[in-house]
């Protein structure tokens, strides 16, 4: 049985799909959440599947391996970060080689960076006038948005979409492949 740790700090509604996907799997499990926010719709669900959540406290994530001795002490084969607007410290990259990876809501290395986070990233992609978005599953390095792509998967833009309906269509290719990664990734 792998450990997975979640890293997020929105709604968790790709938390969620990950935990529902492992829920009676003998590959892997969710282990624990490490959330950013507190009032995050993700502690809820944490609660609510009985999975242990952290609060993370910025100085300590960035200037000790708090977090690191933490995920230790779970096991943790995989980290997932599933809405989480951090840089990755290089300390925690450094102790999780190849096995820390994101989900972003749009096609990098377009629509990527700082600051480019759920509806901030839809309504760019609008307004440029793109004819396509979708997902990257990427490997995390020190740099946002930035390691090695795992999967992309597509979606069309029509004239008739907005920023909204876009998020729609890219939630659902998340919430389809994000989990099947995961566990693909599990068992390399
Ligand atoms: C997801 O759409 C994810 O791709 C995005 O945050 C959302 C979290 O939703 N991540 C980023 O924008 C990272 N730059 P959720 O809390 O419902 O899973």
């Amino acid at each position: 049985m792998k450990n997975i740790a979640i890293f997020a700090s929105g709604a968790g509604s790709n938390a969620q799909k990950i935990i529902d996907h492992f829920r009676n799997s003998d590959k892997g499990r969710v282990a624990v959440i490490l959330c950013n926010k507190p009032g995050a719709g993700v502690l809820d669900i944490a609660q609510r599947e009985g999975i242990p959540a952290v609060l993370i406290e910025k100085d300590k994530f960035l200037h000790s391996d708090t977090y690191i001795a933490l995920l230790q002490q779970y096991q943790t084969n995989l980290v997932v970060l599933a809405g989480f607007l951090w840089k990755i410290p290089g300390n925690l990259v450094k102790a999780f080689p190849g096995r820390i990876i994101n989900i972003h809501p749009a096609l990098l290395p377009k629509f990527g960076g700082k600051g480019m986070y759920g509806h901030f990233v839809h309504e760019a992609v609008i307004a440029a006038g793109e004819t396509e978005s979708g997902i990257t599953i990427h490997y995390v390095n020190e740099k946002y948005d930035d390691g090695e792509t795992i999967l992309q998967e597509r979606c069309i833009i029509t004239k008739d979409d907005t920023p909204e309906t876009v998020a729609h269509k890219v939630q659902a290719l998340e919430h389809q492949w994000f989990p099947v990664i995961v566990e693909r990734l599990l068992s390399k």
